[in-house]
């Protein structure tokens, strides 16, 4: 049975084209360098995002807490928001991996205040631990984009400071769509970024991590410590090659279904869309009916073919990706409307 699957970008399928550059991948041992695909991939990703050199990891948490190891010593703090992935989903790497200390902040909407990070930055004080790092997130995990201006802010303030700072960019080119400018103009204001393939660009696995040149040499080291060391990864990479190549052109797709799905859900009775969504590919809203519908309604959907998840503090939040079509959003539309 087909499902239309609302959940995530993180359930697309790789594509056909994907499927055939994997099977014709030319591969060797990566971890010797000698893997064509892997590097052509992470050449590729470094002029895309505007870097001097980037790495290919399994995994959007890899590459995070990978950018946090590069910039942290023991006992160091890291500034970032409390709503983010890296404070939140994962696992308490941080703590582990880097041994350092977050300062997580409550920003308004979840963005960025330069004035609230400054103020969180740590004087030179035997007590006090050294504040090495700021975490930035675009898109944020709540699904709303971070202007340009807040970002070059926070990043001229941590240069002035001496700050490192680090942007988790899971969805970096749904916030370069949603600000309408190249990705590099958000690059640019940090010192490393993550970046996944395996969301709505729909490479089976795959993130990236870009940075300057020494900084990734030294990630390398850190990947192969945590056993993410991978041999005749090309297979991978020919598909990240094809989400970089081709996938990226077809996301504001994504982002015209989410405001189609907005518009046909703010016609339905007993709706109410969050104010400022959608931004992305995520469409937030809550639904005015008893708690047992609502703790319910996944289910009931499940069997009308349809997957969402639970409701949050947010209400619902449904997520377009490359396998759900405008017919699809109508098909959803209908079955909440009946059970309504
Ligand atoms: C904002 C953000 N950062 C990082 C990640 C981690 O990616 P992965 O699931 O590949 O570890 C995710 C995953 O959903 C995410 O949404």
């Amino acid at each position: 049975m087909r499902y239309i699957d609302l959940r995530s970008d993180t359930v697309t399928q790789p594509t056909r084209e994907m499927r055939e550059a994997m099977y014709n991948a030319v591969v060797g041992d990566d971890v010797y360098g000698d893997d064509p695909t892997v590097n052509r991939l992470e050449k590729m990703a470094a002029d895309m995002l505007g870097k001097e050199a980037a790495l290919f990891l399994p995994s959007g948490t890899m590459a995070n807490q990978i950018g946090v190891m590069c910039h942290t010593s023991r006992g160091d703090e890291v500034i970032l928001s409390g709503d983010c992935h890296i404070f939140i989903h994962e696992v308490g790497g941080v703590a582990v991996l880097s041994g350092a200390n977050l300062r997580p902040l409550s920003f308004p909407r979840g963005i960025y205040d330069p004035v609230m990070i400054e103020k969180a930055i740590r004087p030179a004080d035997i007590h006090q631990p050294r504040t090495a790092l700021i975490c930035l997130e675009n898109a944020l995990s709540n699904g709303r984009v971070v202007p340009i201006e807040i970002m070059a802010a926070v990043y001229n303030l941590a240069k002035q400071k001496d700050i490192a700072v680090h942007l988790d960019g899971a969805r970096l080119f749904n916030a370069a769509i949603a600000l309408g400018v190249d990705v590099r103009e958000i690059s640019k204001n940090c010192d490393t970024l993550s970046c996944c393939l395996s969301k709505g660009l729909a490479a089976p696995v795959g993130s990236l991590l870009a940075g300057d040149a020494a900084t990734i040499e030294r990630a390398r080291k850190y990947r192969k410590m945590l056993g993410g060391g991978m041999r005749q990864c090309g297979v991978l990479a020919a598909a990240g090659i094809i989400a970089l190549e081709e996938m990226v052109k077809r996301l504001p797709e994504d982002h015209d279904n989410a405001k189609y799905l907005a518009k046909r859900l703010a016609e339905l009775a007993g709706v109410e869309m969050e104010e400022d969504s959608p931004q992305i590919n995520m469409v937030f809203f809550k639904l005015h009916r008893t708690s047992e519908f609502i703790e319910t309604l996944p289910a009931k959907l499940l069997e009308k073919g349809i997957k969402i998840n639970e409701a949050g503090q947010r209400g619902f939040r449904l997520v377009t990706s490359n396998e759900v079509c405008r017919e699809d959003i109508d098909y959803f539309i209908e079955a909440l409307n009946d059970l309504c």
